[in-house]
């Protein structure tokens, strides 16, 4: 890695300001899945093992720059209180006096948690003087947020312009390890999967792996588009705006690699989006005009899971059918067993993808599960992550 690590630092009697990724999701005012939390644990214990005092800093969903109390961190404070087994000191704001005065009566070994940054419209106009206010809780600066690093915001980027050092923390460091690897992986035997609904959105990264890998796996509602591209009949299948024109960008670009393109053979459609819909399995040629695919078939799912086994690197990205109902989740279970089953690396792209694994309790049996959906869609698109891009060099 290009960056300085927060191992690089004395830190000893510094007070820490760190951007983490706190984005969890909550219901009924509790965190529902503590995984970003356990994902920032290593770095938080090691800053205060080392007697540093600890101000934590984060987001949470899309507050459009105002106060929405169902969108603060308290919850996430206390799930981090309880991980760590010792207090967390939850502030009402991320700027102020007020929070400039409690941060600076932490004592080495004490850890804050500022209040959402979004409750404040500077924060996602990356605001200079906002950004200064943010620095003015800590000596240094360590960015651990790897899900956000791709947004270009007062707390990622804004704060580095006032405070120095500003440095990766350990799971900003995995996650580029991560992504790195499958950029360098040999083509033979690197098998991407990409399933989801918005082909328009993945197009820069199919972009980009499709020189680098042997297979690409199509899969869930973005096959549609590929259909309708190939003038078949799709139904009532999703097809959302501008997706068969970037459809057709993808297969033109395939000619001109070595990479072959699997799309699904066979599909599952129901006739409406239901748990107890009517569902049958049909050749992608044979869709009826008025139903509706919502999983991949069971011959494709076994052709691709025999594909994943087999191969050296897998990378995968976006559900292959609608997961969440029982009658369409078939394919990604599977495709999520066989990465589990793989012996090769096998990087789970955030996101649902990420979700999936969990749920079907795989996530400990692939190489690397991503905490940013978005963070590692554009790191592997080939883009610079202006959260990692402001951080000192080595
Ligand atoms: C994420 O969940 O991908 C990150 O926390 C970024 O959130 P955002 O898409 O609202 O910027």
């Amino acid at each position: 890695m290009k960056k300085k690590s927060v191992r690089a630092l004395a830190v000893r009697d510094k007070r820490v300001l760190m951007r983490v990724d706190f984005n969890v999701p909550l219901d009924a005012g509790q965190v529902s899945d503590d995984t970003r939390i356990r994902a920032a644990l290593e770095t938080i214990e090691w800053l205060l093992e080392r007697e540093a005092a600890v101000v934590l800093m984060s987001h949470l969903g899309r507050p459009k720059g105002k106060r929405v109390p169902e969108m603060s961190l308290a919850p996430a404070a206390e799930r981090l209180a309880e991980l760590l087994q010792r207090p967390v000191t939850m502030l009402d704001d991320c700027v102020g006096p007020e929070v400039e005065r409690a941060c600076g009566e932490l004592q080495p070994g004490q850890i804050a948690m500022l209040e959402n940054t979004r409750f404040h419209p500077e924060e996602e106009d990356n605001d200079l003087e906002f950004a200064k206010q943010l620095a003015a809780s800590g000596e240094l600066f360590v960015n651990d947020a790897f899900g956000s690093c791709h947004r270009a915001h007062a707390s990622t980027v804004g704060v580095t312009h006032f405070l120095r050092p500003a440095v990766a923390g350990f799971l900003v460091e995995r996650e580029l390890e991560a992504l790195t690897r499958l950029l360098e992986a040999p083509r033979e035997g690197f098998v991407a999967v990409l399933g989801g609904a918005k082909v328009v959105d993945k197009i820069g990264v199919i972009k980009n792996l499709l020189p680098r890998v042997e297979t690409l796996l199509i899969g869930g509602g973005m096959s549609y588009a590929f259909f309708k591209v190939q003038g078949k009949e799709i139904g009532r299948s999703l097809l959302l705006e501008g997706s068969d024109t970037a459809a057709a960008e993808v297969l033109a670009e395939l000619d001109e690699t070595a990479a072959h393109l699997d799309l699904p053979k066979d599909v599952v459609v129901a006739d409406r989006m239901s748990a107890d819909a009517e569902t049958k399995v049909t050749s992608v040629d044979e869709i009826p005009s008025d139903w509706q695919g919502l999983d991949i078939g069971p011959v494709t799912t076994e052709e691709y899971a025999e594909i994943i086994r087999k191969a050296r690197t897998v990378f995968w990205n976006g559900p292959l059918g609608v997961f969440e109902m029982a009658p369409f989740a078939e394919g990604t279970r599977k495709v999520a067993e066989a990465l589990a089953e793989c012996q090769g690396y096998t990087v789970i792209g955030g996101g649902d993808s990420a979700r999936a694994i969990k749920e079907f309790g795989l996530a400990d049996k692939v190489s690397h599960v991503a905490t940013g959906g978005g963070a590692s869609l554009e790191f592997l698109e080939g883009k610079e992550l202006p959260g990692i891009a402001a951080l000192d060099d080595k």
